[in-house]
């Protein structure tokens, strides 16, 4: 049997991201399977993703829920020791910066089994969060570091990475995203909303955010000085929704508080928006490629070369109400730069350098 390649996945933005690779590996008669850890298991925050990315159903899940950082990554680990014994994959590839991927990298190391780690060697350099940990420790475990962009690539460097493991492949968010844009339409989701004028689509679910009362009271404060400047739709992530809504939220009669979306709807809402306010990592590279300015409500990025090349700049609860209307008053621009290779093929270049691996090893 030749080399199987074994997929973890099991949050939201693990599934665009794997999506491409998937394919493209199929194309190549690579045999695969692909695991749901089941951190995430609402309906629109994982189902929705397998049926309109085309992804195949999980060959298995693990259902671990939610939980403790400790006890969910445990659990995902305890489930994945068990199953890669079994499957004894020839190489694993994990997505992204959540306690699924760690987890994941964490298991396969010990086995001995070789790790490629998709959107390899961002930083936020911000050790408050927890993704930057992952990022971390999954690095340093992965045999294959393949990285969205250049910056993520002097980060390995410093860190001591041998080149030869490091490969820039563009940005697989992003096939996805190409793949499917024919489908986002923003007239429907003006149509469903009800928005007649200008409007801005926002996403919050940073801990940092929402975790702290009096974070997420701070928050609902500019996030109602942005409705009192346009209508605001915020399909609302499940974690901090009773905290915001403790905080009053619900309470601007400009801002339409609804249900997370599926991917397709959520991109033709944001392919309409005159601004996106969001702490979201994805969705500072989506607003990207689309030219839709994107304020991001954190200290840091890891992904800095969406504000080099893309729409994306850094806010805080302070400055928001105040940069949100320069960027209305200025309007969408007409051209802007895109980061390298971010063309709709970072799925097939990942494809090629796991198989040459597969091949070499
Ligand atoms: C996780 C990732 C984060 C990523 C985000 C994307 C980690 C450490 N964090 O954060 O990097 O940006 O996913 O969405 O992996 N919940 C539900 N239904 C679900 C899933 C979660 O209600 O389907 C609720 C639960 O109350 C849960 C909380 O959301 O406790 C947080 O979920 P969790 O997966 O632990 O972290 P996220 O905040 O979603
Ligand atoms: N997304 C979606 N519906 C929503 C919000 C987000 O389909 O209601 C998609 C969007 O493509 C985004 C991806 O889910 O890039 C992952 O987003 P999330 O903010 O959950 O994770 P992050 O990128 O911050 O880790």
């Amino acid at each position: 049997m030749p080399d199987l390649v074994l997929h973890v996945t099991g949050a939201r933005p693990n599934f665009p991201k794997a999506a491409p690779v998937l394919r493209a590996l199929d194309a190549l008669g690579v045999p695969q399977r692909l695991v749901h850890t089941g951190q995430h298991y609402d309906e629109k925050m994982s189902d929705v993703f397998f049926r309109q990315l085309g992804l195949p159903k999980p060959d298995m899940d693990l259902g671990v829920g939610s939980g403790t950082h400790a006890k969910q990554t445990a659990a995902i680990m305890v489930g994945l020791e068990e199953l890669m014994e079994r499957e004894r994959p020839a190489m694993v590839v994990v997505y992204g910066d959540v306690n699924s991927t760690v987890a994941a990298a964490l298991v396969a190391s010990k086995l001995g089994i070789a790790i490629a780690h998709v959107e390899a060697g961002l930083r936020s350099f911000d050790m408050t969060m927890p993704e930057e940990i992952n990022r971390l420790v999954t690095d340093r475990l992965s045999d294959l570091l393949l990285c969205t962009s250049p910056d993520a690539i002097a980060h390995l460097g410093n860190e001591g990475v041998h080149p030869d493991r490091i490969h820039l492949v563009g940005n697989p968010m992003i096939d996805t995203l190409l793949a499917n844009i024919h489908q986002f339409d923003a007239d429907a989701a003006r149509a469903e909303y009800d928005l007649a004028g200008r409007y801005v689509v926002a996403t919050l679910h940073r801990p940092g955010n929402v975790d702290d009362p009096a974070d997420a009271a701070a928050l609902v404060k500019a996030m109602h000085g942005v409705a009192d400047q346009a209508t605001v739709v915020l399909p609302l992530h499940p974690r901090g929704r009773g905290r915001l809504q403790a905080a009053g939220l619900f309470d601007h009669p400009n801002l339409k508080i609804i249900d997370p979306l599926g991917y397709v709807e959520f991109m033709g809402l944001v392919r309409g928006a005159d601004a996106v306010v969001t702490d979201s990592g994805g969705v500072q590279e989506e607003t990207t490629i689309l030219g839709v300015p994107c304020l991001t409500l954190r200290p840091n990025t890891e992904r800095p070369v969406t504000i080099t090349h893309g729409t994306n700049q850094l806010v805080t609860r302070e400055n928001l109400v105040q940069v949100l209307a320069g960027v209305l008053a200025a309007g969408r621009a007409e051209t802007w730069p895109v980061p390298p290779l971010w063309d709709g093929r970072a799925g097939e270049r990942i494809a090629a350098v796991i198989t040459k691996y597969l091949a070499a090893n």
